[in-house]
C-alpha cells in the first residue's frame, strides 16, 4: 500500500529530528511492504521567510491532499517580533483549523529505563504512570473572538472563551473510545465552579457518559488537576479537557515523565486523518547541532501508523525498537545522566532503524 504524507520540517531542530523519523518510515515501509511517499511543505518560520507568511493556501491544499502529515516544529527567536496574525504559530494553529483537527491526544508514560529522570519522588510515582491527555483543538478561548477595546482603564484585550454542545460531544465521545482501548478511566476536566463554558462542557459529558457504563467517569476543576498530576499520577488513565486547559495540563503531564524529548502527539478529525507530531518546541538553542534527541518524531510516526493507517503491528514495531535501544542504555544529550556519552540525532536514528 502506498501512503502519502506531507511533510512540515519546520523550524529549528525540527529538520534534524523529521529526517530521522522518515528514514524510519522508509525501513519500516521495506519490512512491512508499504510505500511512504514524502512531500516537503512549508510552514512557520520558514515560510515567513520564504513567502512573507507563516502558513500559505498551497501549503494547506497539500496537507489536505496528503494521507497524513508528520510535523518537527515551528517557531523561534528570529520571529519574535513579527506583528501577532503572522507569527510562526499561527501556522499551527491555521492547520489545525484548516483539518478539523478536533482531538489532539498527548500520551504521558514513563519509560522504565528513564525512571530516573523523572522528577518526582519515586514513594509518589509507585509503579509509574500511563496518562493520556485528550486536548480539545480547534475550539475554547484560542478560536473565540480576539480584540482590543476601550474601556475605563485604558485599552482592554479580550478573547471569548465558548464551547458548544456539539463541540463537547465530539471530543468527549473521542475520549470515552479511547479509555475503552484503556484502562476504562476518565476525567474530565473543567472550572465549572467559575465558569459558563465549563458549565456547559459538565452537563454534556455527564449526558454522554451514559452512553458508556463501563468506563468509570470522573470530573475534576483544573486547578485541582494540576495538583493532583504531581501527588499522585497513577489515579489518571485518559484525562479530557478544552484547548486551553489541555495545552497547560499537557505540558505539566510531560514535564512530570522527566523527558519531553521521548513524547509523541497525534491530532485527528472526524475522518481519522491525523497530523502527528513531537510535543517538545523547536528548541533554537540547540539547532543545527545534530544532538537533539528524534525519539518523540520517531514515535509521532507509530502514532500516525496506528490512529490514521491502522498499521497496528508497525507501529507496534517502531516502539519496541524505541524501547530496545533505550534499554540497551543509549541515550541523546536531553536524556543522559552528566557523565554520560550522549548521542547524536542520527546516531539515535540509526541505532532505531537497526532495532527494526
Ligand atoms: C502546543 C503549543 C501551541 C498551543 C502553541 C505553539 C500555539 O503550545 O501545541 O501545545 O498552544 O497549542
Ligand atoms: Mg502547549
Amino acid at each position: 500500500m502506498q501512503y502519502n504524507i506531507a511533510v512540515v520540517k519546520g523550524d529549528g531542530i525540527g529538520p534534524e529530528i523529521v529526517t530521522e523519523a522518515m528514514k524510519t518510515l522508509e525501513v519500516v515501509g521495506q519490512k512491512f511492504g508499504h510505500t511512504f511517499s514524502f512531500q516537503e511543505v512549508l510552514a512557520g518560520g520558514c515560510s515567513i521567510d520564504a513567502n512573507g507568511i507563516p502558513l500559505t493556501q498551497e501549503t494547506i491544499d497539500l496537507c489536505k491532499a496528503a494521507d497524513s502529515v508528520l510535523l518537527g516544529a515551528v517557531g523561534g527567536p528570529k520571529w519574535d517580533d513579527v506583528p501577532s496574525e503572522r507569527r510562526p504559530e499561527k501556522a499551527l494553529l491555521g492547520l489545525r483549523a484548516a483539518l478539523g483537527l478536533f482531538v489532539n491526544l498527548r500520551p504521558a508514560q514513563m519509560h522504565k529505563a528513564l525512571a530516573d529522570a523523572c522528577p518526582i519522588k519515586q514513594e509518589i510515582i509507585g509503579d509509574g504512570f500511563d496518562i493520556l491527555v485528550c486536548r480539545e483543538l480547534i475550539g475554547d478561548v484560542y478560536f473565540g473572538t480576539h480584540g482590543r477595546r476601550q474601556s475605563e482603564g485604558g485599552e482592554t484585550g479580550y478573547d471569548d472563551m465558548n464551547y458548544s454542545v456539539a463541540e463537547v460531544e465530539r471530543i468527549g465521545r473521542r475520549a470515552f473510545e479511547m479509555a475503552m482501548k484503556r484502562r476504562k478511566k476518565v476525567c474530565s476536566v473543567d472550572k465549572a465552579n467559575v465558569l459558563e463554558t465549563s458549565r456547559v462542557w459538565r452537563e454534556t459529558m455527564h449526558r454522554i457518559k451514559a452512553e458508556y457504563p463501563e468506563v468509570e467517569y470522573s470530573d475534576m476543576y483544573v486547578d485541582n488537576c494540576a495538583m493532583q498530576l504531581v501527588r499522585n499520577p497513577g489515579q489518571f488513565d485518559v484525562i479530557v479537557t478544552g484547548n486551553l486547559f489541555g495545552d497547560i495540563l499537557s505540558d505539566e503531564a510531560s514535564m512530570i515523565t522527566g523527558s519531553i524529548g521521548m513524547l509523541p502527539s497525534a491530532s485527528m478529525n472526524e475522518s481519522g486523518k491525523g497530523m502527528y507530531e513531537p510535543i517538545h518546541g523547536s528548541a533554537p538553542d540547540i539547532a543545527g547541532k545534530g544532538i537533539a534527541n528524534p525519539i518523540a518524531t520517531i514515535l509521532s510516526c507509530a502514532m500516525m501508523l496506528r490512529y490514521s493507517f491502522s498499521l497496528q503491528r508497525e507501529a507496534d514495531a517502531i516502539e519496541t525498537a524505541v524501547e530496545k535501544v533505550l534499554d540497551s542504555g543509549y541515550r541523546t544529550a536531553d536524556i543522559a545522566a552528566k557523565d554520560e556519552n550522549a548521542l547524536s540525532t542520527s546516531e539515535m536514528g540509526r541505532l532505531i532503524r537497526e532495532a527494526l
